[in-house]
Parts: structure tokens; sequence; C-alpha cells
């Protein structure tokens, strides 16, 4: 049956189990895998490399489009096989050995890395796995649910591994966009000027004798634990909403807004719901990830159109899509993430970016990724391509976290990932900030009057107040700037100092 997916005959020969494959995975190699969110990750042959690594040494740099599911970045970890992670993930286990130090991770901008690869600014790569639904007739590689940096993985590597997951639909092809940049200093703009325009291929063009092994697997993608919509994220969701709503008032743009990327996790796949029962129609997306709030906007008959790098999705979701992915296929494409994500065509398109903070400070710098300043979370993903370049940059956050012993609004972020500069809009459940062309001053009167909880409000204005009277273009009191962060640390909570501000 698996031949029928394997249309280069020549590449018969080539199917082995997952371990014969691994073996072609070396001690000290750079390994490119496919895998963005969850979505289209290699799965067996990655395990079978941890159960390797059990009994012999087999440390490598492990080089993905994002995070990956089916627990391969925890197995990985646990098995001690990465040395090295780039540039994204989001597993708990690996998170803990990152935060250990025993893995160097390199957190970067999405659409960087395979720039830095091409431009031998990174370790080449020694081995591709690319999880596939078929190979082509001239040895393309047909990607599955996501694209990630698989086509510069495979084009790239000195030797290719293809997992054939049977269990993907054969609907898929057709769906991939592959455009790869021409080479610099010639490098000619890329053509895409609308969510929906195609501009390469729908397989990774590969030079065939480069697959050294096929591997047939029938591994289903992990589904997305996303949490339902809560009053909160509805709130934020609102807030979003009134102010587009005023912006097509304005004139600023008009009712079908601007394409629109949102970011992963739970507070923007709720915000992007939020869009369901709003007044826009014949909305676009031109985002990284395809979370369920983008099919919910299809069905509703919201979105026109989505162009994205993956599609990850909740378990129900997930089953409804991909069982009946040719009724979504004339409005969807999936493009490597370096195009998804490109300053080039985000700035060109005017995308309206939405991601989630961890934490924002009184004048809109932004904290997605580090706890404290220190412990990492997931890592910057995709959100500072889009925060920098689009037409509008939104960052949503609710005000508390951990169940209101953390204001998510402080003094100063411990760990800067988007400057002020980068950021448009804040919004918590609170109420919305619009920040545009306003001095870090005002910034701040809007940010505390609008976004903070309740409860740290008087804390807020009390520090600005008092920073105020020392003057400064921004002011600020040094000594007293993590005094927030401080006494969570000491107290478990940030909330004593509140009431004492009270
Ligand atoms: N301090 C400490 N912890 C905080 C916090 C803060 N200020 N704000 C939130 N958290 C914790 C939450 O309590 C939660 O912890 P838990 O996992 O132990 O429950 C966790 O961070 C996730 O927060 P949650 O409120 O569930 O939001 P989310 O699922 O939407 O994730 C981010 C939020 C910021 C972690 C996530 O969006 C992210 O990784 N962003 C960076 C990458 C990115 O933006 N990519 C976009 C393009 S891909």
């Amino acid at each position: 049956m698996y031949r029928d997916r394997i249309g280069l005959t020549s590449l018969w020969g080539k199917v082995v189990g997952a371990e014969d494959a691994a073996l072609l995975i070396k001690d000290g190699m750079t390994v490119g895998m496919s895998g963005f969110t969850r979505a289209g990750d290699a799965k067996v042959v990655p395990l079978a490399l941890a159960e390797r690594a059990t009994e012999e040494k087999v440390k490598i740099t492990l080089l993905t489009g994002a995070s990956l599911g089916s627990d391969v970045d925890k197995t990985l970890a646990q098995a001690g096989c990465l040395a090295r992670r780039i540039p994204f993930q989001a597993d708990p286990t690996l998170r803990a050995a990152i935060n250990r130090g025993e893995v160097m991770f390199v957190d970067q901008h999405l659409s960087e890395t395979v720039e830095m690869l091409r431009s031998h600014q990174l370790p080449a790569i020694d081995v591709a796995v690319i999880e596939a639904v078929a190979i082509t007739p001239e040895g393309g590689i047909v990607p599955t649910t996501s694209i990630g940096n698989s086509a510069s993985f495979a084009m790239l590597a000195d030797k290719i591994i293809v997992e054939i997951n049977l269990t993907q639909s054969l609907d898929l092809i057709g769906l991939h966009d592959v455009y790869i940049p021409t080479r610099r200093p010639y490098r000619e703009p890329i053509p895409v000027t609308s969510p929906k325009d195609r501009v390469g291929l729908s397989y990774i063009p590969v030079d065939p004798s480069k697959i050294a092994a096929i591997v047939i697997t029938e591994k289903l993608d992990s589904s997305a634990a996303i949490a339902a919509p809560d009053a909160e994220t509805f709130a934020i969701a609102d807030h979003l909403i009134q102010f587009f709503r005023h912006e097509v008032k304005k004139g600023r743009v008009g009712t079908s807004l601007l394409p629109l990327q949102a970011g992963i996790g739970s507070i923007a796949n709720a915000v992007l719901h939020g869009f369901v029962n709003s007044p826009f129609h014949d909305l676009t997306m031109y985002s990284e990830v395809l979370q369920d709030s983008t099919f919910e906007l299809f069905d509703s008959g919201k979105l026109a159109f989505a162009s994205g790098s993956s599609i990850t999705l909740s378990g129900t979701k997930g089953r409804e899509v991909f069982g009946d992915i040719g009724r979504y296929k004339d409005r969807l494409v999936l493009r490597p993430q370096e195009i998804s994500n490109h300053p080039e065509v985000i700035r060109r398109l005017g995308i309206i970016a939405i991601n989630t903070a961890l934490e924002a400070d009184i004048y809109g710098n932004v904290n997605s990724t580090h706890v404290n300043g220190s412990m990492m979370m997931n890592g910057v993903g995709g959100s500072g391509d889009f925060a920098r370049n689009g037409f509008l940059s939104v960052f949503v956050t609710k005000s508390v976290a951990k169940n209101g012993r953390i204001s998510s609004i402080v003094p100063m972020v411990t760990h800067v990932d988007h400057c002020e500069h980068d950021v448009d809009v804040l919004v918590t459940e609170q109420g919305l900030a619009d920040l545009r062309g306003l001095a870090p001053r005002e910034r701040a009167r809007l940010i505390i009057e609008n976004c903070v909880h309740p409860e740290y409000k008087d804390m807020a204005r009390d520090y600005l107040t008092e920073a105020t009277a020392r003057g400064g273009h921004t002011p600020h009191m040094l000594e007293r700037a993590f005094e927030w962060h401080l006494a969570f640390q000491r107290d478990g909570s940030m909330r004593p100092l509140a009431r004492a501000a009270e």
C-alpha cells in the first residue's frame, strides 16, 4: 500500500525500519527535523534515536520548524540526546533541561533560522528527517500538516530520511506552496502580494539520490491542548473587536480589516474565535499556526482565506478538519515559515499581528519568554517577525497570572522580547491601551488606567508618580523597578506589596 505513495519507483528499495534509519544519525551531528507546533513532525525516527541513546552516546544539535508533538522533545531530552536545540520548543521536560543549563537553547525569530543556515552562519545540516504524505514521481517530498523549515532542511542536508505517514490524508497534496528566496546578493522580491498567492511548488524539490532511507509510519499528529475561551479571554476579544470597529469608522481599515496573524496558545486562539461574532467579513489570515479558531471562522463564513505554515488542532477539531480537508483546500495554503513570517511580505500585506505577552511593562515593552527574567517558557517564536513588521502590533495578556498572585503589567519587564517601539496596542480583560503616537509618560498613564488589574492599580500609579517626579523621558526608579518581581520570588505573591499601597 505504501508503494502508491512513493511515486519514484527507484526509491522503493530505500524503505527500512525506524531503528535502521536512525543509525544514519551519529553523535555530534546537526539534524533538521520537520515539525511546527505539534504538526507534521518526524515521529518514529527521533523516538528510535532516543531509544538508541539509552545504550550509546548520541548527542545532536536539533533544528525544527517550531515545537514538536508526540513527546519527541521530551523523549530526546530524557535520553540526553540534545546538546543544542533551535529555534523553538514548548515541552515541559525539555524546558526544565534548558533551565538547568543541560541543553543549549537558541531562541530565534522563526523566519531567520534557514536564512542563517543557507549563509553558513549555523552548522550545516547532516541529516534531515521529514514527515511526508508522499514522494512524487520526480522524487519531490510532499509535506504533511506543516512545512516549517522542512524544505530548506531537506534541500541543504547531506542525507534525507523521509517518514511517510499513512494516516495523513492524500488530500493534503496540493495544499503546500514551496517557495525559496533566491540567493544573495541577487535576491529578488518575494512575489506574494496577497495571502492567496501561490508562488512555488506543491512539493519540496530534492535530489532523490540524497534520500537515504524511507520509513513508513501510522503515528498521528499530537492534538493541541488549547484551553477553552473563558470570561477573561472573551473580554479581551471584545475589547479588540470594539477597537477594530473604531478603526473601520475612522477609515483606517475596511470591514475586511487587513490579513490577521494570531500567535500560539489559548489566549490568541480565544481572541481569534471572538471574530466569529463580529461585524467584519471576508477576513483573511496570513499567519504561521492555524489553530481551531481558523476553522471556526471558515465555518461561520467570516474567513475567506488562510495562509499559514502549520495546522495545529485540538483532537475533535482535528478529526473534523482532516477527515474532510478537501472542504477547505481551496481556501488554504501552507508555506515555509521563512515566507509565512517574512518581514518583506508582512510589511507589504499590512498584517494585523496579535500575539500573547507573559508580561508587559507600563511603557509597553513585552516579555513573551522568560519568567522572572531567567526561566525560559517556550521561546519568542514568530511573534517578533510579525510584531516588528506588521501594520498593527497587538499584544494581549490576562492582567494577572497564577490566581492573581502575579500582575502581568509591571513597572519594568524582566526580559524584553518586543520593545516599546514594536507594540502599538496592549489589551487585557480590563481594557485596551492604544499606544500609537504616544510618548512614554502618556503610554504609562493609559496602560495603568486601562489594562492593570484593580488590585495592582494603586501600586502602579504610585510607581509612576514617584518615578515621574524624578524626571526622565521614560521615568524609572532603578532600585524599585523589579520590586514586584522580588516580592513574588520572596513571598510567592505580589499581593502583599499591592495591599500595602492601597
Ligand atoms: N509570570 C509568570 N507566569 C505567567 C505569567 C507571568 N506574568 N503570565 C502567564 N504565566 C503562565 C501562566 O500561569 C501559564 O502557566 P501554566 O502553564 O503553569 O498554567 C503559562 O504562563 C501560559 O499562560 P496562559 O495564560 O495559559 O497563556 P497561553 O497559553 O496563551 O501562553 C505564552 C502564553 C506567552 C506562554 C505563549 O503565547 C508563548 O509562548 N508566546 C511566545 C511565542 C509566541 O508569541 N509565538 C507567536 C507566534 S508562534
